[in-house]
């Protein structure tokens, strides 16, 4: 198992993302934060531009939904061709039934949980995803401190990713940095998405190389 790094373009200039998607090339997957000012209280872009950045970048995109009502909405992210598509269970009426569709359109499907969500309801239908987001803040914003109880669902997730020995990427997202992110590949996280992290640091390529070596440092030593 090695280290997934994606950097949160939350953080990148809204104006000059095909700039910005230059500075990360070295990333794995290039996060991008759906909001629609209603399931979180921000607002970030929707399907057109989704759409316009997989044209300018040969980065896979891992697009994360902060939208309401998105049984309505995900399938088309999926059909623009975005590689993995991660909605809220909070805002899904039936999360498996949404994962199917997401996979039958193309695409890789996620389910995200945020901090006061329970992880046990979907430990039995994990393979019914191919990622699981344990989100480590409160959805929203980025530059936030990570919320250390949210860390013990990484735990609990692992120990059934690997007794069922399913292909599920287990994603954390939010208050990642140089100071965490051994620990928590040590916990069994393989997927690291970091927004601020990544996007303040003077030498962005660099920062990646090395969040991406801790994170590998961390589960070589896996207990
Ligand atoms: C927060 C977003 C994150 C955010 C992470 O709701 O989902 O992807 O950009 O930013 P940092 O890494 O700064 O916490
Ligand atoms: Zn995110």
């Amino acid at each position: 198992m090695s280290a997934r790094l994606n950097p949160s373009i939350l953080s990148a200039d809204f104006v000059n993302f095909e700039r910005d998607f230059g500075t990360i090339a070295n990333c794995d997957l290039i996060h991008v934060d759906v909001m629609d000012n209603n399931f979180v209280p921000n607002l970030t872009f929707g399907l057109p531009m989704v759409a316009r950045m997989q044209q300018i970048t040969p980065k896979p995109l891992d697009v994360h939904l902060m939208i309401a009502n998105v049984d309505r909405w995900a399938v088309g992210y999926a059909e623009t061709g975005a590689f993995s598509v991660t909605f809220h269970a909070e805002a899904s009426e039936n999360p498996v039934k949404l994962a199917r569709a997401l996979r039958a359109a193309g695409a890789r499907a996620g389910v995200a949980i945020k901090p006061g969500t329970d992880v046990e309801t979907f430990l039995d239908e994990l393979a019914e995803f191919d990622q699981l987001l344990v989100m480590t803040v409160e959805p929203g914003f980025g530059g936030q401190g990570l919320i250390e109880e949210t860390l013990s669902k990484v735990t609990k997730a692992r120990r059934r990713i690997d007794a069922e020995k399913l292909d599920v990427w287990l994603q954390v997202d939010g208050g990642v940095d140089e100071t965490n992110i051994e620990r928590i590949a040590q916990m069994g996280a393989d997927t690291f998405v970091a927004g601020s992290a990544v996007f303040k640091a003077e030498d962005r390529a660099k920062q990646i190389e090395n969040l991406r070596d801790l994170a590998n440092l961390g589960l070589s030593h896996r207990h």
